[in-house]
């Protein structure tokens, strides 16, 4: 089968975390030469390193504009030019609140948060967008949101807000970015398999992590209508789409790869209702 990002030069963001290193692998066997662009550079190094010569890192911290402009200046140097620039480091902030309430909540990371994941992505598009226009326009931006920006709810106050804020510069990027036949268009991942999502600390055992998610599991599928777990390589699938020509009439759009969060409450209210008035019907 032909490889459907043959010719093309990517950057990833958060290169060195779950999700982005899923895509970096599936976008070289797909014939990228793929950028890993991440703040972790241990990790980010031995990941480019494992992909072979169509890979490398460049240590990029996403919320400092300078970082950004270097990034893209580098997948000119190294590889000729940019079509798919993948916005998808992210941060959540504290994942042991005292409290999950609004009223309790901490906010003094609101800057940080945010900075990384709507500034980031912002700069992203924005020097991502700017050398596409020097090659002639063309090129796919993608963004990586969250359930948490669509479902508003308890906890995580500042990254909902952030991964909102995301979805909405999204689709106002996309409108902006026409002009020049450059997509823009935003993942929304579910419960994904990945550091962030499993509440392990730093140099926890593989047992005990392990032990976290089994406990875990039964509240992430509470409000999940597929009873699995959502894994990178399921995002990396839908980046392959938005980033190669597949998708080339798509912009501005939402691609949900979530299990179902997004699409409906999955327990049957109506049917608990008729039940419990059939109950106690039956008990006079
Ligand atoms: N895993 C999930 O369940 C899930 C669900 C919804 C959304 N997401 C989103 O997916 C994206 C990827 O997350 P992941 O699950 O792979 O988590 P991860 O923690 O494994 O990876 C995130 C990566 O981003 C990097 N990073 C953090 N701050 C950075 C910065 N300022 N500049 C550059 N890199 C930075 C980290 O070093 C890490 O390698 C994030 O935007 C996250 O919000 C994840």
């Amino acid at each position: 089968m032909a490889h459907e990002l043959a010719g093309k030069v990517a950057i990833i963001t958060g290169g060195a975390g779950g999700i982005g290193r899923a895509t970096a692998k599936l976008f070289v066997e797909e014939g990228a030469k793929v950028i890993l662009a991440d703040l972790d550079v241990e990790r980010g190094e031995a990941e480019a390193a494992s992909l072979g010569e169509s890979a490398i890192f460049h240590r990029t911290d996403v919320s400092q504009e300078g970082d950004i402009e270097a990034v893209v200046d580098r997948a000119v140097s190294a590889f000729g030019g940019l079509h798919i620039m993948f916005n998808n480091a992210g941060i959540v902030g504290g994942m042991k609140p005292k409290s999950t309430r609004l009223i309790d909540a901490d906010l003094g990371d609101f800057h940080k948060i945010m900075g990384v994941n709507v500034l980031g992505a912002m700069y992203g598009c924005q020097y991502a967008a700017r050398q596409m226009v020097k090659q002639g326009g063309g090129g796919s931006i993608i963004n990586t949101a969250s359930i948490a920006g669509v479902t508003p709810g308890f906890g995580f106050q500042i990254y909902r807000a952030s991964k909102a804020a995301l979805i909405n510069f999204t689709k106002s990027a996309a409108v902006d970015f026409a002009e020049y036949a450059i997509r823009v268009n935003v993942i929304v991942p579910g419960h994904i398999r990945t550091t962030i999502s499993s509440y392990r600390e730093p140099g926890m055992s593989q047992e005990l992590a392990d032990k976290l998610e089994a406990t875990m599991e039964p509240i992430w599928f509470a409000n999940q209508p597929l009873k699995q777990r959502g894994q990178p390589l399921d995002i990396a699938n839908a980046a392959l789409f938005l980033g190669s020509d597949r998708s080339s009439y798509s912009t501005g759009g939402i691609i949900s790869v979530d299990g179902g969060i997004t699409a409906g409450d999955p327990v049957n209210h109506i049917q608990e209702m008729i039940d419990a008035r059939a109950s106690v019907l039956a008990a006079q």
